[in-house]
């Protein structure tokens, strides 16, 4: 061998191995900052009994006597405080944040912990204070569903998105879907569930829009208000986020949004504050982002003066994964727990309160809140669970919550279907249904029932020529059909290429088909905003797909149903004329083709309505001016680059800052106050029977307006409606919304003919509005019109009020 040849390749093998030690060693190094750095601090879980004068406890910190702490029947307040007085400074500081990311990550030792859960509330081994488990998320619980050396398997139900929920505009329903989500995460030995989320969907594209509910705070309050309450009936703990203005996911670690004190309060703040106030959650998730300047996890004014001293939230603030920058900063705003937590912020806050810059007060003011957690937790009441959930009960339901918030936009004489039909699938979607989003609002479920699957057990039956040719199509294309797993599954959304019908294949389904169903599908999550084209849009293939099923089956005097399987807003008004029916199914979770199946058979009746506006053309939004329209994602390294300071004239417009130049104009709001013509509006949505709208009663007594109406089935087929209230001041001074949700409720089923009275009730705080000037809350006198509608568009009612 050449002697330079030798030299070069010595040269490469050091090199080599002094990327691998730089390897072996960051790796090292990350662990033992970011993964896991307990150290001591394991969970004390061999407890003692004891029984002293007949009442026997836990003795958690073994000193055979019984501690306030340890005493059930002191009051929490009495327990914390004592457990208080017994915490050293450094047993504080340490509860103040997580254990790391190893168990988001499934590195758990067998038999320890729960896999997959994103974070903990770490133990306090000397005082036997356990271990308290926080997991996703907003449509069911996202743990691993397989552990090491452990033959059993811990699959969770999907739950349908949080937007089909909201689509219901039934909120014992929603409690319904709470309390079984409850259940499940009380089996798994779950704490805390990471969710709902309730922030306003500013602008279709924001990639997390079908974790949450609304563009409207007020159903997004209600909503979410309703399923806290029905998580936390069960002793499980939920967190509510991301407060606030976290409306786009580009840049969403150190993006700072702008906005407007009215607009924070009457649009972004405002769904939190009903949350707060009708269902006081555990916890609350503070946001990536910065508002107007400072990063809510470290806003005093967001955390302390707003949240707790105006609202009057008692719970713990927790920090989005590996949110805001200053880890004191957020301890004294009011950011009690830092989650998942790693070995810099811990040294940070040791440092701290060692140069005084941490008080020892504001550590006792946060340890305090998360220590009432731990003491209400059914975990420090001796509870074990079985990890056996109720999967059966909650697939069922998952598929009545699912049937009800699937809202049909469109029916010309076409559905329900004849029983038992012979139904053309088109669009891979149908056979490959999408149950819910991605990123941390994925659930890890054991099976998503297709379309097709659901149709054929309601007695459809499938074409098998339109099952062909998806069939080869799949076979040629094998390797895209390959869904994402592990991490990869978080991150990058399943997207199998759609299929390029020929004319003749249409042709000949049509010939042998009934009907064809064609669906469309949309998968997007955390981490990445939508785009227009190939997303909000139809793709080109889809278009032709549409035309050519269109046309085929019409030829044949044969209908076609068109279902999307979406998150989020979808362009509709440039090719809804074609199809006879839409039916808009959102993402209904792992039963969600028996709910398509419900409706399209008349099994159950549509009773859904839009929780927000579909546009005719995404520049409609007033916010679409400043929002990031170019899709981009987030890397792992901006989870780790908060508090990157970047100059001001290098700053990126909608990246770096997003200025929310509409104000309170989101939504409904601006699309009615400019008279904007939309492809369906707010609140809409059909059903196969009819409504009539009689007898609007108003009355005004101790500050409240009562709204009594009577809602008639005038249709033929029995069935549920929602009764909307929109408000407005028809003498106002200032600039106001044209119509406010202040109001709904929903019918029981109603047989045709039968009627029922609804009574709702609005105070008149409610018809207040932020007065920027004055910083505070102001009610105009005036002429208030009450409009009751069948949607935002559809006011059948109306009448005045002087207040
Ligand atoms: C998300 C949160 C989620 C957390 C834990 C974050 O990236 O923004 O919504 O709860 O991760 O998985």
């Amino acid at each position: 061998m050449k002697k330079s040849l030798k030299k070069g390749l010595k040269i490469l093998a050091f090199v080599l191995l002094l990327l691998l030690l730089v390897a072996v060693g960051g790796w090292f190094y990350l662990k033992s900052k970011l993964l896991n750095f307990e150290g001591n601090y394991v969970e004390n879980t061999e407890l003692n009994e004891v029984t002293i004068a007949g009442f026997t406890f836990l003795d958690r910190n073994g000193n055979g006597e019984l501690d306030v702490y340890e005493d059930k029947r002191k009051t929490t307040t009495a327990r914390v405080t004592d457990l208080l007085v017994q915490m050293t400074i450094e047993e504080k500081i340490h509860v103040l944040k997580g254990a790391g990311l190893g168990s988001g990550m499934g590195m758990t030792d067998p038999g320890v912990g729960i896999p997959g859960a994103a974070g903990v509330i770490v133990p306090t081994p000397r005082l036997g204070i356990p271990t308290i488990y926080l997991s996703d998320g907003p449509a069911g619980l996202r743990i691993e569903p397989f552990r090491e050396n452990d033959k059993k398997t811990y699959y969770a139900t999907a739950f349908p998105i949080a937007t089909l929920l909201a689509s219901t505009w039934n909120t014992d329903l929603v409690s319904s879907v709470g309390d079984a989500m409850g259940k499940e995460a009380l089996a798994y030995g779950v704490d805390v569930i990471l969710g709902p989320g309730a922030n306003i969907q500013r602008h279709p594209f924001n990639g997390r829009n079908f974790e949450y509910y609304s563009e409207d705070p007020f159903l997004t309050g209600f909503i979410g208000a309703a399923m806290i309450n029905g998580i936390e009936a069960n002793g499980v703990g939920t967190s509510v986020k991301h407060y606030v203005a976290n409306n786009q996911e580009t840049n969403r670690n150190n993006t700072n949004a702008i906005v407007s004190e009215r607009a924070m309060r009457e649009i972004y703040l405002k769904g939190f504050e009903i949350i707060v106030k009708e269902s006081q959650p555990w916890t609350i998730m503070s946001s990536y982002n910065k508002v107007n300047g400072t990063y809510t996890s470290e806003s005093k004014e967001l955390l302390t003066d707003i949240l707790r001293d105006e609202w009057g939230f008692k719970g713990v603030v927790v920090s989005d994964w590996f949110g805001g920058f200053d880890a004191p900063a957020q301890i004294s705003a009011g950011n009690d727990l830092l989650e998942p937590g790693t070995k810099f912020q811990w040294d940070a806050l040791i440092e701290a309160h060692e140069n005084g810059n941490l008080t020892t007060e504001d550590i006792d003011i946060a340890v305090r809140r998360i220590l009432r957690l731990i003491i209400e937790s059914r975990k420090m009441d001796g509870y074990t669970y079985s990890n056996e959930p109720d999967l059966v009960a909650h697939a069922k339901t998952t598929e009545e919550s699912a049937s009800e918030g699937m809202v049909l936009l469109k029916n010309e004489n076409s559905l329900p279907l004849p029983k038992g039909v012979n139904v053309a699938l088109i669009g891979v979607t149908s056979y490959d249904f999408i149950a819910g989003g991605t990123g941390s609002g994925d659930v890890n479920e054991a099976y998503t029932i297709s379309l097709e699957q659901g149709l054929d057990n309601k007695g459809f039956k499938i074409n098998k020529e339109a099952r062909a040719i998806y069939e080869s199509h799949k076979k040629t294309n094998a390797k895209k059909f390959v869904k994402p797993e592990g991490m990869n599954a978080m991150f990058v959304p399943y997207n199998p290429p759609q299929i390029e019908y020929t004319q003749d294949q249409m042709e000949n389904v049509a010939m042998v088909a009934d009907a064809a169903i064609l669906t469309i599908g949309r998968n997007s999550g955390e981490g990445g905003d939508r785009v227009e084209v190939d997303d909000f849009l139809l793709t080109a293939t889809e278009n032709e797909m549409l035309k050519k099923t269109v046309a085929a089956f019409h030829e044949k005097g044969k209908k076609v149903i068109v279902v999307l399987n979406i998150g989020g807003v979808l362009e509709t008004s440039a090719w809804k004329d074609q199809p006879d029916a839409i039916l808009l199914a959102w993402q209904g979770g792992q039963e969600g083709g028996n709910s398509v199946a419900n409706i399209l058979s008349g099994n159950v009746n549509p009773s859904a309505k839009l929780p927000m506006t579909f546009p005719v053309r995404v520049s409609d939004h007033a916010s679409n001016k400043n929002f990031p329209l170019g899709g981009s994602s987030f890397g792992m390294t901006d989870v780790l680059t908060s508090g990157k300071i970047v100059p001001k004239d290098e700053q990126v417009r909608n990246e770096d800052y997003t200025i929310y130049e509409e104000g309170i104009y989101v939504g409904y709001r601006h699309f009615d106050k400019n008279n904007i013509a939309v492809s369906y509006p707010f609140g809409y949505g059909l059903s196969y029977t009819d409504f009539e709208y009689e007898a609007l009663n108003l009355t005004s007594e101790n500050d409240t307006i009562t709204i009594a109406v009577t809602i008639k089935n005038s249709g033929d087929k029995v069935g549920k409606e929602v009764v909307q209230i929109y408000v407005s001041n028809s003498s106002t001074l200032i600039d106001r919304p044209i119509k406010e949700l202040k109001g709904f409720a929903k019918t029981q089923n109603l047989e045709p003919d039968q009627t029922q009275e609804i009574q709702i009730k609005i105070p008149v705080s409610e018809l207040r509005y932020w007065d920027d000037q004055k910083g505070g809350w102001a009610l105009e006198r005036g002429t208030y019109k009450f409009q009751v509608g069948s949607s935002s568009r559809d006011i059948r009612l109306t009448d005045e009020i002087e207040i």
